[in-house]
């Protein structure tokens, strides 16, 4: 039944085939789609990487190959030869690409046959995810998840014709490695030759790429693997990609300018779409005060406003607690959302509980007047002044977050991102990029019980705040960026520390003991001090870009072999036990209650 493919050469892709290529005798390879018998005609669906071409076999025409065409199923593999024709009149089929042809065969071989695919090869499927990640190669079959990975393979090509015009130079840095504190936890890799030791595998390539600009190569980039084992979600990976880019002798506005370029280049050759120039730009002073989060999504208004001042003297007890106690109070105005029933109200507030809300006033401005649990204790001054500061009309909703100012921020952001959502107010192939600037150097961990980077500890302080690095280090500000675009991060970077010397007191601000960055960054610190040149750089989230660009809502839909939430690979079953001796050549043993080897 298989056959050898000979000497058979493909001369078509599939759906490449058009009007233009009527009379024309074809070679085609590629799966079957759908086979259908019309007791005479028989119609096959043959599909590559391209789409689909319906094939015909006719038993008046030639009755062995139609014959021969009773055998096939779906998912066979199939070598056709035929000419092709106009479909008739009636048999147009306006959907599909090649909806105008077909082509009559006179020739197959079967390549290969194939058992019956757990799940349909198409696009709208009623399968769950963890069936297609253990079918990924079928998965991969289906047009829009093809049309993702070409897709994102034009975006690499792009990301690598720019930078490559623009002067930089491509080098790969090693995946075995030592930890780079990019702020999450390592993946490691044990040494046999050196027992009891671990590389660990890059966080990012951080320090090799500033090394590189202390080797003077001026202009650095790699599209990049790097591994963070942190909690995963919708947008994150164990293992991601990133474009990671280096300058030296530049600063920040040489990032934004080369940056902004390659996004608009991105967006004019991908999508067709024309993206204004220069990009906003917010402090994260202003974006955390505005939009209650440091990756604003600004497609929408629904901004944050602090009502502290107005309600700091009202009647109701618990505003005016929070403010004496240096707590704030800040209000969102969903405008035209007073239709909200009790129910949606007591979801939403639910729905802030997750990120520390202790409650959520809210007040309906109906036609007739303010009805709220809390409008009574409000005087017509304080009314007054509320709906000054709210842009308050009838039909508007008004919630309210009244804690320390990180609650408050964090809960408004994500009410604001979920009202946004529910109202309908953005669209997703609409397209807002902003830059957030000078986020602060340090905040203190909690599970640290320090002072961590905010970015990591090689970005540079503002020239202007380095006189208080030790004094008030959490007022101090870095040369640290994000490119935010539509809410999520796809991009940060800053200017670094080029000199030895301030290097060592972020260092010291950072708690680590000198024997500790001796043997962590020593070989850093030593490289400063042969004459490093001012640097800074980039990196984009690669799969996080292509998501967006995409339209797709799924970090995995973009990556051809992704992990699962819980950072397993159901086509491999990784991570996995090794047998015994493998363990015994790298001197480990294993004591995880419940873990065994094999072997
Ligand atoms: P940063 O840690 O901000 O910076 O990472 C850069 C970008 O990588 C993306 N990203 C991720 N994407 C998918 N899954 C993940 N787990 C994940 N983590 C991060 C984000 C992010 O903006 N070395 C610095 C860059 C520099 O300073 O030049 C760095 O790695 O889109
Ligand atoms: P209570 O007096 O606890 O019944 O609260 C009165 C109203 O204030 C209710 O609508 C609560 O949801 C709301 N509320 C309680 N705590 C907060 C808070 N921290 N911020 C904003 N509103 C709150």
């Amino acid at each position: 039944m298989i056959e050898p493919q000979g000497d058979l050469k493909r001369t078509d892709y599939c759906a490449d085939l058009s009007e233009a290529d009527l009379g024309r005798e074809v070679v085609l390879m590629g799966w079957v789609q759908r086979r259908r018998d019309h007791g005479g005609l028989v119609f096959i669906d043959l599909r590559d990487r391209t789409g689909l071409v319906q094939v015909v076999f006719n038993p008046q025409e030639d009755p062995e190959t139609h014959e021969r065409s009773h055998a096939v199923r779906s998912e066979y593999v199939l070598a056709v030869k035929g000419r092709v024709r106009e479909r008739p009149e009636d048999m147009i089929n306006p959907k599909l690409k090649t909806g105008r042809i077909e082509v009559f065969i006179h020739f197959l071989r079967v390549l290969n046959t194939a058992k019956t695919p757990p799940f349909m090869i198409e696009d709208h499927i009623d399968v769950t995810e963890a069936v297609r990640l253990r079918y990924r190669y079928l998965d991969l079959r289906r047009p829009s998840i093809q049309q993702n990975l070409i897709f994102r393979s034009q975006a690499a090509q792009l990301a690598r014709n720019f930078l490559n015009q623009a002067g930089f130079v491509e080098v790969e840095t090693p995946v075995l490695t030592r930890s780079t504190p990019e702020g999450a936890r390592d993946y490691l890799v044990p040494s046999r030759v050196s027992q009891g030791q671990f590389y660990a595998l890059p966080q990012s390539p951080q320090l090799f790429k500033q090394l590189l600009m202390m080797a003077g190569f001026d202009r650095y980039y790699q599209i990049v693997r790097c591994f963070r084992d942190e909690d995963l979600r919708a947008d994150r990976q164990p293992e991601f990609t990133q474009v990671d880019l280096e300058m030296s002798f530049i600063g920040e506005e040489d990032i934004f300018e080369l940056l902004e370029a390659l996004m608009v280049e991105f967006f004019s050759q991908l999508l067709n779409v024309e993206l204004p120039r220069p990009f906003p730009r917010l402090t994260y002073v202003e974006s955390m005060s505005r939009f209650g989060l440091d990756r604003p999504d600004t497609r929408f208004g629904l901004e944050l406003v602090d009502v502290t001042k107005i309600v700091a003297e009202a009647q109701f007890k618990l505003f005016a607690d929070v403010a004496a106690s240096g707590g704030i109070i800040k209000a969102i105005n969903a405008k035209g959302a007073h239709h909200y029933s009790r129910k949606q109200l007591d979801d939403l507030i639910e729905f802030t509980r997750i990120y520390g809300a202790k409650g959520l006033a809210w007040i309906k401005i109906n036609p007739d007047g303010w009805q709220s649990p809390i409008a009574k204790f409000f005087n017509e001054r304080e009314k007054a002044e509320l709906a000054e500061a709210l842009e308050i009309e009838a039909g508007d909703l008004i919630f309210f977050s009244a804690d320390q100012p990180r609650v408050v921020n964090e809960v408004l952001g994500q009410l604001r991102l979920k009202l946004a959502q529910d109202l309908g107010l953005f669209r997703d192939d609409e397209y807002r990029f902003v830059w957030v600037t000078h986020f602060p150097m340090f905040e203190y961990s909690a599970e640290e019980k320090r002072l961590v980077a905010v970015h990591h500890p090689f970005t540079s302080p503002l020239d202007e705040d380095l006189d208080h690095l030790e004094t008030k280090p959490e007022r101090v500000r870095s040369r640290a960026y994000d490119l935010v675009l539509n809410g999520s991060e796809v991009g940060g970077g800053s200017i670094r520390v080029h000199r030895p010397d301030v290097q060592e007191r972020i260092f010291r601000v950072l708690g680590l003991a000198e024997e500790d960055v001796a043997e962590k960054f020593g070989f850093l610190v030593e490289a400063l001090g042969y004459g490093a040149p001012p640097h800074g750089g980039l990196a984009l989230g690669f799969d996080r870009l292509v998501m967006i660009l995409t339209g797709t809502d799924s970090i995995r839909d973009v990556i051809a072999f992704p992990k699962t939430q819980k950072a397993t690979c159901l086509l491999t079953s990784a991570p996995a036990r090794v047998v015994r001796q493998q363990l015994l050549e790298l001197g480990l043993k294993v004591e995880i209650e419940g873990a065994k080897t094999d072997g």
